[in-house]
């Protein structure tokens, strides 16, 4: 498995303290209100357990299901899953992301929530790689802005495999070539 890593981009160090410092921003611009945290499957299920632990309001969870990517590349198409299990009609939505890449998956996602009437939409992603993006979307709150290359661990994947890599890593290119 870590064979297949090229080096390590984010140390599990430098991931929690960054993640915690997100944590007590967010904490500290939602205060007075009630937030749900909108998960996106499955990238983000290590983030925002590590992140929800930092989040000192109260708060709700749920989560929905997309795919637009096939391998390392976009197929462009967003197609939902699992939609989400309640109503956010009147609420402060937060959408957690594991990477923005193009875009295309987030604006969608976005855009969607929207016509659902919440209070607001904002997004936090766990990386950001700005070299890559072609939809007008941008995060709220970016822990990490990374280059334009392939990573994995820390929840996210490459054909479903390395979510466990307990870091961010970048992958060995011919792995994925
Ligand atoms: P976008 O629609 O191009 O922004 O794609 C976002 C999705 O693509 C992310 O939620 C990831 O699931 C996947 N993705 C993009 N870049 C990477 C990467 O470097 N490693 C693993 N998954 C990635
Ligand atoms: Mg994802």
């Amino acid at each position: 498995m870590e064979q297949d890593i090229e080096r390590v981009l984010i140390s599990e160090e430098v991931l929690h303290e960054k993640v915690a410092e997100v944590g007590r921003q967010i904490t500290k611009d939602f205060e007075g209100k009630e937030p749900v945290f909108v998960g996106v499957l499955k990238g983000c299920y290590i983030f925002m357990a590590d992140l929800l632990r930092e989040i000192k309001i109260n708060c709700s969870v749920d989560f929905m299901a997309v795919s637009s990517y096939n391998g390392t590349n976009s197929t462009g198409a967003v197609k939902i899953n699992k939609d989400l299990s309640s109503d956010i009609c009147g609420k402060d939505v937060i959408i957690v992301e594991d990477i923005l890449d193009s875009g295309v998956t987030l604006n969608y996602l976005k855009n969607y929530l929207l016509v659902r009437q919440p209070a607001s939409v904002s997004i936090v992603t766990l990386m950001d790689k700005p070299a890559r993006r072609k939809a007008d979307v941008y995060a709220d709150y970016s822990c990490f802005e990374i280059p334009d290359e392939f990573v994995v661990g820390y929840g996210l994947d490459y054909n479903e495999k390395y979510r466990n890599v307990p870091y961010i890593g970048v992958l060995k290119r011919e792995i994925y070539s």
